[in-house]
Parts: structure tokens; C-alpha cells; sequence
């Protein structure tokens, strides 16, 4: 990442960019891009659920990643948007791409009703990323069924040092997210599990990477943020994870080690 791009990105495009992201996020991306760089991973990053990029943007922006990306929105197929959360838009999200000095190849558009993808084209998906990708967001339709399926796809989507962002988790106005959550966790023993909690989202992390980035997060927030967010260590479905929240009276500024 260059912190930079990033900054220039969040203080500039980011700010007039319609959408639903929370710049303080990248309080918490940041130490979690170098902590994928110290396990030697880079990357294409992947959204579920995008509008006009701009938590896209911004993921590929922190992993400095030109090409391979992934998009799926329903984009103009909004008789699936069931739930009428946001408003994909290809033109739109071209337009977001150029004017942050990305060409259009930069992202692969998959315009689909995202509850069809399953495992049988998880291969296609990461045909550009073999690999998996670093980040996933979770972005898309919020009725339990839709964010069930999103989040099981994402996790085929995303590499084991991989991180995966779920929105909306206990957004009292997007109940289902919550509840396809709680599906998946009490219903289930998934690899990928809650590490981190705020900004509005559940970050996910692979169970093998858990411990490994549950420290690097604790450290990082005790060197560089300890003034800055309120922090708990919680317990969620049985696991271990920390819930954030930034004091947004501070400005933000997004910080590497
Ligand atoms: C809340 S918006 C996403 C916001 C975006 N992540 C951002 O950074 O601003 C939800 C998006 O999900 C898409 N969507 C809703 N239902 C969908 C479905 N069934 N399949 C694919 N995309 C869907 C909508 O078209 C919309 O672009």
C-alpha cells in the first residue's frame, strides 16, 4: 500500500464517491494490509454488493492492486435487489474507476443475481486470482437468505491470509445479515471466523490466521490508536474477537507502522 494513494484516495474521490463506507476503517485495514505483506501475500481484492466502488476503490487502492480485481452487482438486474439496498450502476462505477486513475480492466463487472453463484463457479470467479483474493467485501442483498450465500461465496473467494468484510453486521435496519450470521456460526463450524467488530462491519478471518492477526490488531491498537478507538475483547457465537469503535471527534488519518 502507499499510504498516499490511500490518503489522497480518502480525503479526496472517497468524500464524493455515493455509497456507504466509513473512513475510519482504514484504521483497522491498514495494520491488516501489512500484516497480509509480512505473511508475503498481495493481491486482487473482490466485492460483493458494490455500487459505485467505493469501498472497491478504496480496497484496491490499500492493496495497490492494477488488475484482477473482482465486481458482482446485480448492477441493472435490480429486480434482484430484493431489499432495494443501494443501486449498482457499471457507468457509474466506470466512471469512479477513471476518475481514481484505474483503467477499466482494472475489475472484472460479473452482473448477476448474486444468490445463483455458488461453488460451481467459484473457479471462473478466481480465474484472474488463483490465489484467492485478500479482501472480500459483503456488500449485497441483506435478507438472511441473500447474505448467507454472499458470505459462503466469499469465503471461496478469499485467500487463507485472506480477510473478509461483512456490512451491516447488527445494523438494526438490515436485521437479516445478522441473523444469516448467527445461522452460519451456530449451524455450522465455517473456517473462516469473526476476528473484529466496528465501522458497521464483521471482519473475518481464517481460522488458521486468527491468532496471528487478533495480535498484530491488539498491538497495533495499543501503539498507534490507544487514544484513538474505544476497544473490547468479546465474545461472539463462541469466538474471540474486538470490537471497535473510533472516536470520531479525532480526525482521521490513516496510519502504517
Ligand atoms: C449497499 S449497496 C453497496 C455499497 C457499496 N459496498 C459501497 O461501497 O458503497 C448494495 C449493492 O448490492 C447490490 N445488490 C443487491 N441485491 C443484489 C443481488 N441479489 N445480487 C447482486 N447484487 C445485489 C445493489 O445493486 C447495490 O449496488
Amino acid at each position: 500500500m502507499s499510504i498516499q494513494d490511500v490518503a489522497d484516495y480518502l480525503s479526496g474521490p472517497f468524500t464524493e464517491i455515493d455509497g456507504w463506507c466509513d473512513p475510519y476503517l482504514w484504521q483497522v485495514l491498514a495494520p491488516l494490509h501489512e500484516a497480509q505483506e509480512a505473511l508475503g501475500v498481495s493481491g486482487p481484492v473482490a466485492e460483493i454488493g458494490v455500487h459505485h466502488g467505493k469501498l472497491l476503490i478504496g480496497l484496491m487502492k490499500t492493496k495497490g492492486s492494477p488488475s484482477g480485481n473482482l465486481a458482482i452487482d446485480a448492477f441493472d438486474l435490480q429486480q434482484f435487489n430484493i431489499d432495494g439496498s443501494g443501486e449498482g450502476s457499471i457507468q457509474m462505477l466506470q466512471d469512479n474507476l477513471a476518475r481514481c486513475g484505474y483503467r477499466a480492466d482494472a475489475l472484472r463487472l460479473v452482473r448477476a443475481d448474486s444468490l445463483t453463484l455458488g461453488a460451481a463457479d467459484v473457479p471462473d470467479l478466481r480465474a484472474d486470482a488463483p490465489e484467492g483474493f485478500t479482501f472480500v467485501s459483503v456488500d449485497g442483498g441483506h435478507e438472511v437468505e441473500y447474505a448467507l450465500s454472499d458470505i459462503r461465496l466469499a469465503m471461496a473467494l478469499a485467500m487463507p491470509e485472506g480477510i473478509i468484510l461483512v456490512d451491516d453486521f447488527f445494523a438494526p435496519d438490515w436485521p437479516g445479515v445478522t441473523e444469516a450470521l448467527a445461522r452460519l456460526y451456530l449451524h455450522d463450524r465455517p473456517q473462516f471466523v469473526p476476528l473484529l467488530a466496528g465501522y458497521n462491519k464483521l471482519l473475518l478471518c481464517h481460522r488458521s490466521h486468527r491468532q496471528g492477526f487478533s495480535r498484530t490488531l491488539v498491538q497495533y491498537i495499543k501503539d498507534h490508536l490507544n487514544t484513538r478507538v474505544h476497544a473490547k475483547v468479546v465474545t461472539l457465537f463462541g469466538y474471540r474477537l474486538i470490537n471497535v469503535e473510533p472516536d470520531r471527534s479525532q480526525p482521521f488519518e490513516p496510519i502504517v507502522q
